[in-house]
């Protein structure tokens, strides 16, 4: 699975382009691409995705139920307006909105509940890694979200580690098979998707798709250009 994550980039003609680009890109069906606009252009984007196999995304909501939240959405509205796909606890959110797994479980819980697939990101930083301890961040992010007892069936994980978003360096292969193999241990699911996040481009798709620990991946930067991002299913498709 190849998922674009906009992220708060695209005004909403380049939204709409973008996203007739990307439905015309052509792939096995078993290669799952998706996109995540920002909010705002969601019902714009869906409109120009129907009929088509790209699955639609949404970068954020919140676990709470219709009511007085001004400036959010929830779940719910997120399957309304035709989402299948809910990326949640993005390094961007959890730096600058300090949102925490903890917070995060009954979002995970709602976009479940709706049938939708939550795509709940962790990453260590720079200076967890440099100290040692990014396997011991990365734990720790996922642990609060195994211990609330919610059926995880359908749950993607992805791990993009914080110094290599928009950084143009992606980690090596052997750190990612590490931290996926570790990932997938802890969730005690063989069989989990664990996308891996950060400087994923058309130079460097292949290294980190020549690893069977890698199920795909979550594309920032590279996936705002058509070109680029068609290139990095490309590499999917050929390894
Ligand atoms: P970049 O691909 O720009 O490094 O971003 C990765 C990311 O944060 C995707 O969610």
């Amino acid at each position: 699975m190849i998922i674009a994550n906009w992220k708060m980039n695209t005004t909403r003609s380049e939204a709409i382009a973008l996203a007739q680009d990307v439905r015309s890109i052509s792939c096995r069906p078993s290669t799952k691409i998706g996109i995540c606009p920002p909010a705002i252009w969601i019902d714009a984007v869906s409109n120009v995705l129907k009929g088509s196999p790209v699955l639609l995304g949404m970068q954020n909501c919140i676990g709470d139920p219709f009511g007085a939240q001004t400036g959010c959405i929830n779940a719910e509205m997120a399957k309304g307006a035709g989402c299948q796909l809910v990326i949640l606890g993005h390094s961007e959110r959890r730096a600058r909105f300090s949102e925490t797994t903890e917070m995060l479980v009954p979002a995970v819980a709602s976009v479940l509940e709706t049938g939708n697939i939550p795509v709940f990101c962790i990453g260590e930083t720079l200076a967890e890694r440099d100290s040692g301890r990014a396997i011991e961040a990365v734990v720790g992010q996922l642990k609060p979200l195994l211990n609330a007892g919610l059926d995880l069936d359908g749950l993607i994980i992805a791990y993009e580690p914080v110094w290599a978003i928009g950084t143009g360096h992606s980690a090596t292969v052997d750190d990612i098979c590490i931290m996926h193999r570790t990932i997938r241990a802890i969730v005690d699911r063989p069989d989990a998707l664990v996308l891996y996040g950060g400087s994923v481009s058309p130079e460097s798709a292949g290294t980190v798709f020549s690893s069977t620990e890698v199920s795909g991946a979550l594309v920032g930067g590279a996936s705002l250009n058509a070109e680029k991002f068609a290139a990095i299913v490309a590499a999917w498709e050929q390894n």
